[in-house]
């Protein structure tokens, strides 16, 4: 059986397709980047933004035409759009065989088994341990925030940590593998909490473990975020020096609607703490503009805020209503247009500020990982998580951690000379 999976949404969505990678390769599944050659076409969706849900309708809906031509095809819509809006999902499109949501992830492979009228023994002798240097890992499992705008409660549900032992013991699975660096997920991974092991006490458990190299990990809260955890993060050499730490806004009224805890004040203390105390610190983050009442004063106080702090990157959003969120009872009240107008202002605003930054960094000496090579390509990151790609190290360096020179730099990405 040939599947090929298409994932939309965070990283709690990679995750999750990557488990499903290695529960269907068990059962001598193998993957196919070409629809042609696919037995089973997989779609992990996510729920977000409602640009989110459109950009699966119409992935779905070419998948649709597809199997009109080739109707042995089978169409699994899986995740966050899943849990939500099967129903919907399915009286649209009479086409897809399976919709499974994102809390019943770990039955998808049998689901899927079944439909192939598989049965669900391991085929011995076909489990393939593919290398990947780099693994992300779910530790905080949905979220209790409730920002006001936000669906993700709602579909992924309370916040709940694994246990540590698990973790612990997952972790060394994977070094033992070949893994040289993990990526702890969480949408509020500081808050971390099992049987009092909290995230800082949990992080300097990992870092124990041999010949792991890197622990990075997001989304960071800014209300939870630690002085032990930012002194971690200065202290412990396996932590990176990254920090992802979504603002949303910098007007202290728009924060006070978004349920977000803290004040522009409170967030700007963090930056400076982090600044200080790393000083290769690389700070992101995300912004939300167009929320509910914000005027023009308080899209100001964001663009200002991201004039003066120099974000190292950032992701921004056009506010879009999400079913069953307070934000939703609120009047959507500032124009599509304008919401254009604020989103492109914050990005051309955020690119020239990268670009400054980056630019910096040509003809510095950095100490990189290399995560991945394929197909010539050799992509690796430095301390502080920026992407480098390599221009002329061999190809059997996977895994391997160099010193570049940054030759070349672009708003998102480094290029570089092993010196
Ligand atoms: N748990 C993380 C990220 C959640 S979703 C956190 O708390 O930061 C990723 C980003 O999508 C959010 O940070 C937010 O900027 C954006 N987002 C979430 N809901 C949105 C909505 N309804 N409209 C626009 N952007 C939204
Ligand atoms: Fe959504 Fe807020 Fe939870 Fe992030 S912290 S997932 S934005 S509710
Ligand atoms: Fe989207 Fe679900 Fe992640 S809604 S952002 S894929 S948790």
């Amino acid at each position: 059986m040939n599947y090929l999976i298409e994932t939309m949404g965070c990283q709690m969505n990679v995750c999750d397709s990557t488990m499903l990678d290695s529960y269907l390769s068990t059962y001598g599944a193998l993957k196919v980047n070409d629809i042609s050659n696919a037995d089973v076409v997989i779609i992990n969706t996510c729920s977000v933004r409602s640009q989110a849900e459109q950009k699966a309708f119409s992935y779905i809906g070419r998948v649709e035409k597809f199997k009109q031509k080739n109707p042995n095809i089978r169409i699994v819509v899986v995740g966050c759009m899943a849990e939500l809006i099967g129903l919907k999902i399915q009286e649209r499109f009479n086409s897809v065989d399976l919709i499974v949501g994102s809390k019943n992830i770990d039955k998808i492979t049998s689901k899927i088994l079944h439909l192939f009228g598989l049965n669900n023994r391991l085929k011995s002798g076909e489990i393939s341990q593919k290398l990947e240097i780099v693994k992300y890992m779910t530790i905080v499992r949905g979220c209790n925030n409730y920002c006001s705008y936000c669906i993700v409660p709602f579909v992924r549900g309370r916040e709940e940590s694994l246990d540590y032992r698990v973790i612990l013991n997952k972790c060394s699975v994977m070094v033992k593998n070949g893994t040289k660096e993990i990526v702890l997920l969480g949408q509020n991974v500081n808050s971390y909490n099992y049987d009092y092991v909290n995230f800082t006490m949990l992080v300097k458990k990992i870092v124990m473990i041999e010949n792991l190299r890197r622990i990075r990990f997001m989304t960071n809260h800014p209300k939870d975020l630690s002085d032990e955890l930012i002194n971690v993060i200065a202290t412990e050499a396996k932590v990176c020096s990254h920090v992802h730490l979504p603002i949303q806004s910098a007007s202290d009224k728009v924060l006070k609607a978004m349920n977000r805890n803290y004040s522009y004040e409170q967030y700007l203390g963090l930056i400076n703490k982090l600044r200080k105390s790393v000083p290769d610190i690389n700070i992101t983050t995300d912004i939300i503009v167009g929320f509910p009442s914000e005027t023009e004063m308080d899209f100001e106080c964001t663009l200002n805020a991201v004039k003066s702090i120099k974000f190292d990157g950032l992701y921004v959003f056009k506010y879009s209503p999400r079913p069953n969120t307070k934000a939703a009872t609120m009047i959507d009240n500032v124009s599509l247009k304008d919401k254009k107008t604020r989103h492109a202002i914050v990005l051309e605003e955020s690119n020239k500020i990268s670009t400054e930054i980056v630019s910096k960094m040509v003809g510095s000496t950095q100490e990189v990982l290399v995560e991945k090579v394929e197909n010539g390509v050799i992509e690796a990151r430095t301390r502080n998580c920026r992407k480098v790609f390599i221009k002329n190290a061999n190809v059997d360096c996977l895994g391997e951690q160099l010193d570049v020179t940054i030759v070349e730099a672009k708003v998102n990405s480094l290029f570089g000379i092993v010196t």
